[in-house]
């Protein structure tokens, strides 16, 4: 038997540095996909196959590269998660894992997240066991503690349950029943970066400048809850301004990168609602907001800009499996 799950990636539409300190921030589940398909095999080994030309096999602890890069590193998250839902299922024995990922790697669009909960999703369907969304959460969370040491969960709860989520803080996290479509492009810069580092850099700037950080985080805290309540009120212009200033606000945090605000302004010019950078920063993804007629108009601008546009919106579902044969 093959069983195959998918689950989607995500943007952080609002407060991304400003929830490591208390703030709510908001996270939109988006239609683009990693899909992974377990099967069993007769040995004990895990194989190991991508459609980003990485193939190869864990036999035990030793990683045997059969196609692309020899780095283990990258595919050690994946023997992480495989094993963590294994063993929560009291089972020993090998796989095939076959992923399929259309989510750009390493810039802030949660593709290891979607791919640790496609695969612990998987293997509980391959076993005969459903596992609950909090169990899937935290069966994931593992594999990201290698990749990020201290990870909010964040990726796994939205690449779970899909749709929008307001996240508190590390495994506190509401739904929030957001009725319009919220149609976007997302500007890659294809800069790679590093969560943990820009996290550190914005504590250090907290810890030297104290009382006008605290005060750049409360406003973030408003702009949040604001935020919250425009898309309560499907009201998107609305939201496209609270963008603007939360892009303003991380600039002050010093987490943005020419290249991102070279896109967010060729966005805005080009008739965006709203734009800003999303996740980590000092690279990696920008989001415009745009009404569904200047969407085309925006993609050909961020483009233009030296950007990779994605085209994307709200994802309904977040991680399902089905049996292949
Ligand atoms: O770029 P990402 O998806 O790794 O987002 C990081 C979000 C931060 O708020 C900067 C860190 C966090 O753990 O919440």
């Amino acid at each position: 038997m093959k069983v195959t799950a998918r689950a989607p990636g995500k943007i952080i539409l609002i407060g991304e540095h400003f929830v490591v300190y208390g703030k709510p921030a908001v996270v939109m589940a988006i239609n683009r996909y990693v899909q992974v398909t377990v099967e069993d095999r007769n040995d004990h080994s895990l194989h190991i196959s991508s459609n980003l030309g990485i193939e190869g096999t864990f036999v035990k602890e030793t990683y045997k590269p059969i196609k692309g890069i020899a780095n283990k590193r990258i595919l050690e998250p994946i023997k992480i998660s495989a094993e963590t839902a294994l063993n929560a299922l009291k089972e020993k024995r090998g796989l095939n894992i076959t992923i399929q990922s259309r989510i750009p790697m390493a810039v802030g669009l949660g593709s290891s997240g979607a791919l640790a909960v496609a695969l612990v999703s998987a293997i509980g369907k391959l076993l005969g066991k459903k596992f609950t969304n909090e169990e899937i959460i935290a069966l994931s969370t593992e594999a990201e503690k290698f990749v990020h040491i201290f990870p909010s969960g964040i990726d796994q709860a939205i690449s779970t349950w899909g749709e929008v989520l307001i996240f508190k803080k590390k495994e506190d996290f509401t739904r929030l029943e957001v009725a319009s479509d919220i149609p976007l492009v997302i500007g890659n810069t294809g800069i790679i970066r590093n969560t943990g580092k820009m996290v550190s850099s914005v504590r250090r700037k907290q810890v030297k400048f104290p009382e006008i950080m605290n005060s750049v985080i409360n406003a973030a805290g408003h702009l949040s809850q604001k935020s919250i309540d425009a898309l309560k009120n499907n009201d998107l212009f609305r939201l496209g301004e609270l963008m603007d200033i939360n892009h303003g606000l991380l600039m002050t945090l010093g987490v943005s990168h020419e290249a991102l605000d070279k896109l967010v302004y060729a966005a805005k010019k080009n008739g965006a609602l709203g734009a800003k950078l999303t996740g980590a920063g000092g690279g990696g993804c920008m989001i415009a907001l745009t009404t569904l007629e200047k969407r085309e108009k925006v993609f050909g601008a961020i483009h233009k800009a030296g950007g990779i546009p994605i085209i994307a919106e709200k994802a309904h579902r977040g991680v399902y499996c089905w049996i292949d044969d």
